[in-house]
């Protein structure tokens, strides 16, 4: 009796033995595959931090950026966009531009890309987002639970079927500000009116223009005035007869002299043509309401009101954006897609609105 007891069963030997087998292989196997850096710094595979450091990093930051695209770079940093870094909207940099186009070396202890001159770029491209009304909505879109503090739109009113970046700058996205900034100081009317003088025989001696093709000023949006000036000036807005009248004005002559214009009382030209083109410009000039206004007064003093300008003016400039002749990035896309007999009407319809 005390022998059974001191004896084992034989089913737990036999467990036991199964467990003492499986050891024994578990044993085997760790000394025949564990990786030798197993355990050199904890509990896993020490070459690993040595393979991850190697690792490019996916993500390279703005700073990367800066030394190759530098323009764009400084205009986001200048921008509200800073915030939202370039690998957002472009995608993780790791390879680019590749090898072949770029080498790393190492400056004053910091190891930097610099590009191989006249090297094949074989890069891997990064993309430009191709469907912007995509992108952008990501973060913009009118939403019940998204925060206020992110300006948000309701996409079909706020842009039509137009892509964001025709109006909006993906790198500097406010609107405005730049042109806001081209106003200048502001000037002296009275001064203005005897300066005006000189552009009575073309724009009206009280700025009302009596020719169809050149513009009335009388009224117009004061910050906008002085930035066209200062573009003739400038030749940034080439034109044969303007680029020499605004050539010896100073920047005082010209705050003076948009002063007065602006405030000017202005004499709507009013349209030749028929009430039913007038009617169809209506209808399209829904796409032109949130810069030029709701109806034709610009309520951004750096962009020009349309309403009552002459109907000549009116069709001669937008043909100019499509050509190229006048330059502006907003304009450029707007009226790249406007046929001919839309210009028309557009044109017809604004020339006979009443202006402020
Ligand atoms: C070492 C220089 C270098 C750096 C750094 C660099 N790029 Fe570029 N990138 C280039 C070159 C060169 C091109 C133009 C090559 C070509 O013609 O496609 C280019 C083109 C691009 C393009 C346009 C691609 C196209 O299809 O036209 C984008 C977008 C771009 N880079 C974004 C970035 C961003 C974002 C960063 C920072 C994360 C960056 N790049 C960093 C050299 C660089
Ligand atoms: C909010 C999204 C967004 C951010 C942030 C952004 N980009 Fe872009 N980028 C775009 C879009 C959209 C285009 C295409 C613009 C176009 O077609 O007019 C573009 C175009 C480009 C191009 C090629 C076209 C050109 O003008 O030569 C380069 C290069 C570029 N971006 C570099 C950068 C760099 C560098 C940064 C960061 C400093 C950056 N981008 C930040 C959206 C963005
Ligand atoms: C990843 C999110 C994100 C994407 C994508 C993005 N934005 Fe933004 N955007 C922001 C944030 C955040 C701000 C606000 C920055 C601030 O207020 O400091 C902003 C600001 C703006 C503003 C200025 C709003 C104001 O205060 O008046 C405009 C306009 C704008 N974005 C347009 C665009 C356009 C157009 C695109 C597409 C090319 C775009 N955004 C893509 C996040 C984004
Ligand atoms: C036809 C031109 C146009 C198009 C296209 C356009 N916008 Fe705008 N957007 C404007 C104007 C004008 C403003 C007002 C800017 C100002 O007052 O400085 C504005 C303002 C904004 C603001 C700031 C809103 C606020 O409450 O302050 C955001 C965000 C914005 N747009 C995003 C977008 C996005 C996203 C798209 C593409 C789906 C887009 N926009 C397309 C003209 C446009
Ligand atoms: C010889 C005729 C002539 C004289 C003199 C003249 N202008 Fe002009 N002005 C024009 C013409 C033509 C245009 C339209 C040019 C264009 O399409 O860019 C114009 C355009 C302008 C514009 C832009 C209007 C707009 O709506 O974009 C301003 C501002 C202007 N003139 C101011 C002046 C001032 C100030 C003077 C006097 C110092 C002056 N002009 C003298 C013919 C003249
Ligand atoms: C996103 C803002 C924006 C929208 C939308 C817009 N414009 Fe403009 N427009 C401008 C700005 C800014 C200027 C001044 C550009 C310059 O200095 O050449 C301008 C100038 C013009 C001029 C020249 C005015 C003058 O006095 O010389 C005409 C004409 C014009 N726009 C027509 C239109 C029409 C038509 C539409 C709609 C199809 C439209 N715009 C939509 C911003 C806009």
């Amino acid at each position: 009796m005390a022998d059974s007891e001191s004896r084992m069963p034989r089913h737990i030997v036999r467990l036991l033995l199964i467990f003492a087998i499986g050891g024994a292989i578990a044993l085997i196997a760790r000394i025949l595959f564990q990786d030798k850096s197993y355990g050199r710094y904890g509990i896993y595979r020490g070459d690993a931090v040595a393979e991850i450091a190697a690792d490019e990093p996916m993500y390279q930051g703005p700073g990367y950026c800066q030394s190759c695209h530098a323009e764009r770079h400084a205009e986001w940093t200048a921008g509200i966009h800073k915030v939202v870094v370039c690998e957002t909207c472009h995608g993780a940099a790791a390879k680019h531009p590749s090898a072949k186009a770029a080498v790393t070396v190492d400056l004053a202890g910091k190891s930097t890309r610099v590009r191989i001159a006249g090297e094949r770029l074989e890069h891997i491209k990064l993309a430009i987002p191709a469907d912007s009304v995509k992108l952008c909505t990501l973060c913009h879109e009118k939403m019940p639970g998204r925060p206020a503090a992110q300006k948000q739109i309701e996409v079909s009113s706020h842009a039509g079927g137009q892509q964001c970046i025709v109006c909006h700058n993906p790198h500097s996205p406010k609107i405005g500000a730049a042109g806001a900034q081209k106003a200048g100081k502001p000037g002296d009317a009275a001064a203005g009116r005897k300066k005006a003088a000189a552009c009575a025989a073309c724009h009206g001696a009280e700025g009302v223009s009596g020719n169809p093709e050149w513009p009335s000023l009388a009224g117009q949006q004061r910050g906008y005035l002085a930035g066209a000036l200062l573009a003739y000036k400038s030749g940034a807005r080439p034109d044969p007869m303007m680029s020499a009248q605004a050539k010896g004005l100073s920047e005082a002559d010209i705050g003076d002299l948009a002063a007065f214009y602006s405030d000017a009382s202005c004499k709507a030209a009013g349209s030749k043509s028929s009430a039913q083109l007038a009617s169809a410009g209506k209808a399209k000039a829904a796409a032109c309401a949130s810069c030029h206004g709701a109806e034709g007064v610009s309520g951004n003093p750096a962009w020009p009101s349309l309403a009552g300008l002459q109907e000549a003016y009116l069709v001669n400039a937008l043909k100019a954006y499509q050509s190229g002749a006048r330059r502006n990035p907003m304009m450029a896309g707007l009226a790249k897609g406007l046929s001919e007999a839309e210009i028309g009407q557009l044109a017809a319809y604004y020339a006979g609105l009443k202006c402020k």
